[in-house]
């Protein structure tokens, strides 16, 4: 496994075969593990990007305190087989500084997370497009933990004729239900048993095919503050009467903001 960190490192690097990309911001964990295995599993050649990017971080937000563990997330991308790791400093990203041209992710970039957390999507979708630019992958795995931010970069690459197929990979979770988080790091142990709501909450949601259940799951766990908790389309449009929808939910847990969804088949 090669680890470069400039670009004409990461022009020179000449991976042979179809080339599948995983992006990260490092603090590796199960569910990245299971994106590289994905892409091990279905490309020549595997390109992990580590970069913790601040233009998708608010003022208030935990840029400086986001755990940065490049050892340990080394070996685990060498253990599951990476090629190549592109870890570019914050001046090879943006050498000129923070760019003052941006992607905008329209009406989908401003609700949900977009709407807790303003310039969000610009950010993920700005670096997002630059690292495909510069790993011109023909894969790209994304983890539908993140399920608002893959449905924006699958609309992006179709918006912008990017010449890349965007792969959905599902969530990983703890034996309990937690989905994997690399900020589930952050939560003392009390903190995570009341995080356990919010997969019940979705649990809930999914078995009656409504909200109603899952807020009386919030409700018992006041220590948990709900940010929401919505039934949607699977594109993130208004639910439907029947077929295929999403749940998704984010509430803070002590100072920790944590965010989970899963498939609802209504009836
Ligand atoms: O999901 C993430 O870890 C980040 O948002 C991503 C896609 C690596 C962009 O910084």
């Amino acid at each position: 496994m090669r680890v470069v960190s400039d670009r004409a490192d990461l022009r020179s690097a000449s991976l042979p075969g179809d080339v599948a990309v995983v992006m990260t911001m490092g603090a590796l964990h199960e569910g990245h593990a299971a994106l590289l295995r994905r892409a091990r599993a279905e490309a020549k050649s595997v390109l992990m990007t580590l970069f913790v990017n601040p233009l998708q971080f608010g003022p208030n937000e935990d840029f400086d305190r986001y755990p940065r563990t490049m050892e340990a997330d080394l070996e685990l991308a060498r253990a599951e087989g990476v090629d190549l790791v592109f870890a570019p400093t914050r001046e090879v990203m943006y050498p000129q500084g923070e760019p003052s041209v941006r992607v905008e992710p329209g009406p989908l970039g401003a609700v949900l997370e977009g709407a807790s957390r303003p310039g969000f999507f610009h950010g993920v979708l700005t670096v997002v497009n630059k690292l495909l630019q510069l790993t011109r992958p023909d894969y790209a795995y994304f983890g539908e933990k993140d399920y608002q931010q893959l449905t924006l970069i699958r609309a992006m690459v179709r918006d912008f004729d990017l010449p890349i197929d965007v792969r959905g990979v599902p969530t990983v979770r703890e034996a309990d239900g937690l989905a994997l988080s690399s900020r589930n790091r952050y939560l003392s142990p009390p903190e995570r048993q009341s995080a356990l709501v919010l997969s019940r909450a979705l649990r809930a949601t999914a078995a009656t095919g409504s909200i109603e259940a899952g807020l009386a799951e919030f409700a018992a766990v006041p220590e948990v503050k709900l940010d929401y908790l919505v039934l949607t389309d699977p594109m993130l449009g208004p639910a439907p009467d029947h077929g295929p929808a999403r749940a998704l939910t984010a509430a803070r847990v002590g100072s920790t903001r944590l965010i989970d969804n899963v498939g609802v088949e209504l009836p």
